[in-house]
């Protein structure tokens, strides 16, 4: 069925919640929401909570006018029922180019479900914002495209969804002529050197999962 890309609707917030929680289940989820914590969760189910809690944060980022990029698969009779299979959510640089990156952004708005490990996820953004800083220096990511989430359904996966979401935001990077950066998971290391990215610091433990630094150089920009 045709693969198409375009900007999330606040509405998509519950499905795109739940492609995250399907597709990092056995990687950063398991530490996010650990067994541990299942039995202090509200709804019993703690992949439901993942998803909610990751659709709530979704809806604030854009709500602050941030776009989240995702791929409808169309059914091909012509009948309605899209369905997500993936997406994206690229941090545009910020305005004022002296700002640091701000961890505390995306958790303000969000309650977050008791079988959340609310410790293991500030452990994880601050590591974020210290390796952005010590590999590109004291803006961070903050003056570049960061790519905080790529997540495709585990069911749609290696159907060329993530290249497609991957290049969508390449295109907005070369359009306003800034870099690129993201930390690598070992599944998604390939795809992003098959679109330029290359090896930026050294590899490294995120929330008990291997993470690869990577950086893609705007073309026309200077070599460092
Ligand atoms: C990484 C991920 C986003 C890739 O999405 P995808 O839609 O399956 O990727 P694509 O089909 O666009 O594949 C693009 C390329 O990557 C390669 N690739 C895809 N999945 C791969 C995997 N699991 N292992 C190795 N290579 C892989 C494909 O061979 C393809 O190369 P090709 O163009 O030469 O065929 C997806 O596997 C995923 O959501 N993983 C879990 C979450 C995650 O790790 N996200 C990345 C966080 S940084």
């Amino acid at each position: 069925m045709p693969l198409v890309l375009r900007p999330a609707k606040e509405e998509d917030s519950l499905r795109i919640g739940y492609i995250g929680a399907d597709a990092f289940r056995d990687t950063v989820s398991r530490a996010l929401f650990p067994p541990r914590m299942y039995d202090k969760s509200e709804t019993g189910d703690p992949r439901q909570d993942e998803a909610q809690w990751r659709g709530l944060r979704n809806a604030g980022r854009m709500k602050s006018g941030k776009i989240t990029h995702v791929i409808v698969d169309i059914p091909e009779d012509g009948s309605s029922g899209e369905e997500i299979v993936g997406m994206a959510q690229w941090e545009p640089p910020s305005q004022g180019s002296d700002a640091a990156p701000d961890a505390s952004t995306e958790t303000q708005q969000d309650v977050p479900p008791g079988s959340l490990d609310q410790e293991e996820l500030a452990k994880l953004m601050k590591l974020i914002d210290e390796i952005s800083i010590d590999i590109l220096g004291p803006q961070g990511h903050s003056n570049i495209y960061y790519l905080m989430v790529l997540a495709v359904d585990p069911a749609h996966q290696r159907r060329g969804v993530g290249k497609m979401l991957i290049r969508r935001g390449l295109e907005l990077a070369a359009e306003a002529g800034k870099d690129a950066f993201l930390i690598a998971t070992l599944e998604g290391r390939g795809l992003y050197r098959s679109v330029g990215f290359r090896d930026v610091g050294k590899p490294l433990d995120l929330a008990n999962t291997p993470h690869y630094p990577m950086l893609w150089k705007y073309p026309g920009s200077n070599p460092s």
